[in-house]
């Protein structure tokens, strides 16, 4: 069956990546038919929205989208590349990936980091009789996506309602009352329990799914007490009543940002909020090979909204560089994570091992993968550009 995709490039580096993507998508034989949507800082200055409704109708139609990045600036800077006649207008800028998980809800986001054998960026460490050990990691973290500190409820100089509120707290009057009102500045962390059930089902089935033996929640309960605590809780009870074949293990975030670097081959499925989550997935993506490795998934089992990026932003100072220097394998491997989602899984391997072999060969290397600083001249010291990199995984299909 042909499938339609919606492809997102954005900004900066976000279409070079994109485009190597889909050629090694079709070098694979994947039978494809690929629509552009219209993302990003060019739109937000000829149109002062960076996510415009046909965008939005094209992913209502088509649901799956393959997504490069975009560019953010503060809202002052923003505002100011406007074309003339949007200026004045009071529009402010907001981040339209932000906002496309927003409208879609696509609350559960899935970051694996695996690591390929060869890849001279894995983490190595120094084992008891002093060899150097690599130990091969295999996560996959499940980040709730849409709430908690990145949910946007927050104020600065509280008004008298929120204020007044707050002051019905027994340790605000105590820690904070003391404070001028207007020196205030208040995030909030809400977690309602569906959202929590739902990124916690979609870890504990996905464990199921692919024989890991557990699922760490790396959260902080015993400090945390409401959030954290309710994630904790639910957590156990899901455990218990239906997922009894798979070990919960309970880890403070602090904590497990050491563990992580000590032992991470322990590690299996993670799940955590919105914040802990972002930050555990880039603490695990650095062992595997950092920004240029880093993949993700985020989507609405309920509406059947997908999208698929790299973890990586739009890296402007490399976006004009021909050829262009940066590791497309992210952005292949988020494309091998839309195939699994469709169950075309026997392509996703077929390309996962294509990337394997290349890695293990060890020829064909991104300037990140020889520790080069990004610069045009990275191909006088042996680097190999973005579609070399693909180039070499086609050719290895
Ligand atoms: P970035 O991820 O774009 O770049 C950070 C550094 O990582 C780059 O300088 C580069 O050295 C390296 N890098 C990134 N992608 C790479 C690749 N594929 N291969 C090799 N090296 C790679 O983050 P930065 O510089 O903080 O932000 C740049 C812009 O991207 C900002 O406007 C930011 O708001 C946006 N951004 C967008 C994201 C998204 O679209 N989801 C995520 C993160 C940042
Ligand atoms: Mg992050």
């Amino acid at each position: 069956m042909k499938r339609t995709i919606v492809t997102l490039p954005g900004d900066g580096i976000g279409r070079t990546v994109l485009d190597a993507a889909v050629k090694v998508l079709n070098a694979a034989g994947f039978d494809a038919e690929y629509i552009e949507g219209d993302i990003g800082w060019e739109f937000w200055r000829k149109e002062g929205n960076p996510l415009p409704d046909r965008t939005i109708n094209l992913l209502n139609e088509h649901k799956i989208a393959l997504f490069g990045a975009i560019t953010s600036k503060p809202k002052e800077e923003a505002a100011n590349e406007l074309s003339d006649d949007l200026k004045d207008k009071g529009l402010v800028y907001s981040s339209p990936i932000v906002n496309l998980r927003q409208h879609f809800n696509l609350d559960i986001c899935l970051r694996p980091c695996r690591s390929y054998e060869g890849n001279p960026l894995n983490f190595i460490r120094r084992g008891a009789n002093g060899d150097i050990e690599e130990p091969m990691v295999n996560v996959a973290i499940f980040r709730q996506n849409t709430e908690g500190l990145y949910g946007g409820v927050e104020w600065s100089n509280p008004n008298d309602k929120v204020y007044d509120g707050l002051m019905t707290h027994p340790k605000f009057v105590k820690n904070f009352s003391q404070a001028p009102r207007a020196d205030l500045s208040i995030s909030t962390r809400i977690f309602t329990k569906r959202a929590t059930e739902r990124i916690l089902l979609a870890a504990f089935e996905y464990a199921r799914q692919y024989g890991y033996k557990s699922v760490t929640l790396a959260e902080k309960p015993n400090v945390i007490r409401e959030t954290s605590g309710m994630m904790y809780k639910m957590a156990k009870e899901l455990q218990r009543e239906h997922f009894s074949e798979i070990e919960l293990w309970n880890t403070n975030i602090d904590a497990q940002m050491m563990w992580l670097t000590k032992n991470p081959e322990n590690y299996g499925v993670i799940v955590a909020g919105n914040m802990f989550g972002d930050i555990v997935s880039d603490g695990f993506a650095g062992l595997i090979g950092g920004l240029g490795f880093a993949c993700s998934a985020q989507y609405n089992p309920d509406n059947g909204i997908s999208v698929f990026e790299p973890t990586h932003g739009s890296a402007p100072k490399y976006e004009t560089f021909k050829p262009s220097i940066v590791n497309p394998i992210a952005m292949i491997e988020s494309a091998c994570m839309m195939l699994d989602h469709i169950s075309e899984n026997d392509l996703a391997k077929k390309i996962r091992n294509a990337i394997a072999k290349v890695i293990k060969e060890g020829k064909v290397r991104t300037y990140d993968m020889l520790k080069l600083k990004g610069s045009p001249d990275v191909f006088n010291h042996g680097a190999a550009s973005t579609d070399e990199m693909a180039d070499a995984i086609i050719a290895n299909l």
